[in-house]
């Protein structure tokens, strides 16, 4: 069911046009720099984006310039683990399997989820209650279940669906970013 899900939301997703994407985009952008969650964080933990995803590097580079910490996930596919490593520059990047940026180990600092404020979550179908498709790992799930802090999802409205199913290891966000909404989840 996820799957199917998941395979029909990337072929609805991979439709917008350029211009729609970019309008939608800047939409959340706004809508994320004026929240709590954002002004309140020092430590922010965020994806590198590769489209049909909501952009995420104006975020670091705002977040950079306004001289919060930003970090990104280093995923471990042999344990299915995930840690976050600090980001400083592009040259600290390498491309990993499916063409996604990692940070490149011995170049970047390794942060505990404690100091961590807010983790930016990436995801596919979200519903109004919090809870996500992802990209089917389970990395965020894990990480999660270790995390006590903020948590939010950057998306396009059209990834919201009435009910995303779920099982006992799913853990939802707090809140998501739309460009029409802010859903605060219960
Ligand atoms: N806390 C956990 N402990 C052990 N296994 C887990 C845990 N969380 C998720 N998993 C496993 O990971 C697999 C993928 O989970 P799921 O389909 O929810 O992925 P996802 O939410 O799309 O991925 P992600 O969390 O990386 O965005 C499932 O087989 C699930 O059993
Ligand atoms: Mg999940």
């Amino acid at each position: 069911m996820k799957r199917v899900l998941r395979n029909e939301m990337k072929t609805k997703l991979a439709q917008m046009t350029d211009k729609e994407f970019q309008q939608k985009t800047n939409a959340i952008h706004e809508a994320f720099f004026s929240s709590k969650q954002w002004k309140d964080a020092s430590v922010i933990a965020l994806t590198i984006s590769r489209k049909p995803e909501v952009a995420t590097k104006p975020i670091i580079e705002r977040a950079w310039k306004e001289g919060k910490t930003v970090c990104i996930p280093k995923c471990l596919p042999e344990t299915k683990d995930m840690h976050f490593r600090r980001f400083q520059d592009e040259s600290e990047l390498e491309v990993v399997y499916f063409g996604l940026q990692e940070p490149i180990v011995h170049k970047t600092e390794l942060l505990a989820p404690d100091d961590i404020d807010f983790i930016l979550v990436p995801g596919i179908c979200f519903d109004p209650r919090g809870y996500r498709i992802g990209y089917g790992g389970g990395y965020y799930d894990r990480y999660l279940a270790g995390f006590t802090k903020e948590t939010a999802s950057l998306a396009f409205h059209c990834q919201i669906i009435d009910k995303v199913p779920h099982e006992a290891h799913d853990i939802p966000v707090s809140q998501i970013f739309t460009e029409k909404t802010t859903l605060i989840c219960p």
